[in-house]
């Protein structure tokens, strides 16, 4: 029986070792080496090859290497087949860290400083306390929840918006649509750590911006689709938001020449907010695993109807 496992090279030789050292049962296989196709039992990708079904007709399990499975073509992947998703402490520390990161600078204005800086101008704003800025997550799961536990220990007022209802000490909890636009009424600061699915893709459009208090920040960590980019850049030069920091965009890279690039107001990174890290995701793989052969419900199940 064999591994097959299709991403990043150097987090797949961590991953060898440590199925040799926990699994030495399963053959670890790292893409373009598939070994014989009909013992591959489970296959780990961000982006799964094609005609998976006709390749490896003995599947039993597909991974995601990533947290979010929307890469994915899941009507490709026979209904038999799980798919799960990754869910392993390294990703949710450096959602963590990015999320908190990001917040504070729009919190203490850093982009402006960054702007002032270039222009040699040496020039004060006012210090607004944590108490006074809101923050808003979309998207209570893993992720959302993780990063809403850290920033409201800074004391921010802090609330989170899911598709069903949730409690967590100290957030204010909307769901819904019929929950959407008091939530955004009070979110100074906007977090986007939805999956992104059909009724996901488009959300932080123009419609969504106008339910956010003038001068708002958007930060998006969620996937690029679900900007809409020209909506964004209408609400930026209106004024009516005052900051977005993108990690994601609906082209990566980012096309040349494209306007997020040089605009003053946004603030880019290359779609590292948080990445799978070789040792924990490796454990998350194996328990997993483990779950499947004794009939134990698995760690990130995805749910093909919901999409996440
Ligand atoms: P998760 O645990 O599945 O959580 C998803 C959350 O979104 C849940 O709270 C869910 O609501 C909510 N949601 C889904 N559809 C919704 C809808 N239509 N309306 C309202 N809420 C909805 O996912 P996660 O592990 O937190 O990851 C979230 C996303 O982060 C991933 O899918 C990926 O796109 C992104 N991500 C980005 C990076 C990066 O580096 N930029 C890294 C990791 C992940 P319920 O709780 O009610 O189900
Ligand atoms: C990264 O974007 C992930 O989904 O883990």
């Amino acid at each position: 029986m064999s591994f097959l496992y299709k991403s990043e090279p150097v987090r797949g030789a961590r991953w060898a070792e440590l199925f040799a050292a926990r699994a030495p049962d399963i053959d670890f296989h790292i893409w373009p080496s598939i070994g014989d196709p009909a013992k591959v039992r489970y296959l780990a990708a961000w982006q799964p090859p094609e005609n998976i079904a006709e390749t490896f007709p003995n599947l039993e399990l597909v991974f995601s290497i990533g947290a979010g499975v929307d890469q994915f073509d899941l009507s490709q992947i026979p209904a038999h087949i799980p798919v799960v998703r990754m869910i392993e402490p390294g990703l949710v520390a450096g959602m963590v860290e990015y999320a908190t990161l990001a917040v504070l600078a729009a919190h203490r204005d850093w982009l402006t400083y960054a702007v002032q800086q270039r222009e040699e101008r040496w020039q004060p704003m006012p210090v607004r306390t944590a108490g006074t800025r809101r923050i808003g997550v979309l998207g209570m799961g893993t992720m959302g929840q993780a990063v809403l536990d850290k920033l409201r220990d800074f004391g921010f007022p802090c609330a989170g918006w899911s598709r069903t209802e949730h409690r967590l000490p100290g957030i204010e909890c909307f769901a819904g649509e019929q929950g959407l636009g008091d939530f955004l009424a009070r979110s100074d600061i906007l977090v986007c750590l939805l999956p992104l699915t059909p009724e996901t893709r488009g959300i932080l459009s123009r419609k969504l911006f106008l339910q956010l208090p003038p001068g708002a920040v958007l930060i998006n960590l969620g996937r690029g689709d679900h900007l809409n980019e020209d909506d964004l850049l209408d609400a930026l030069d209106g004024d009516h938001l005052s900051a977005a920091m993108l990690d994601v965009c609906s082209i990566e890279p980012l096309p040349e020449g494209h306007p997020f690039w040089q605009h003053p107001r946004i603030m880019l990174t290359p779609h590292i907010a948080s990445v799978t890290q070789p040792d924990t995701s490796a454990e998350a793989v194996l328990d997993n695993i483990r779950r499947h052969r004794e009939g134990l419900p698995m760690v990130g199940l995805v749910d093909r109807v919901r999409g996440y």
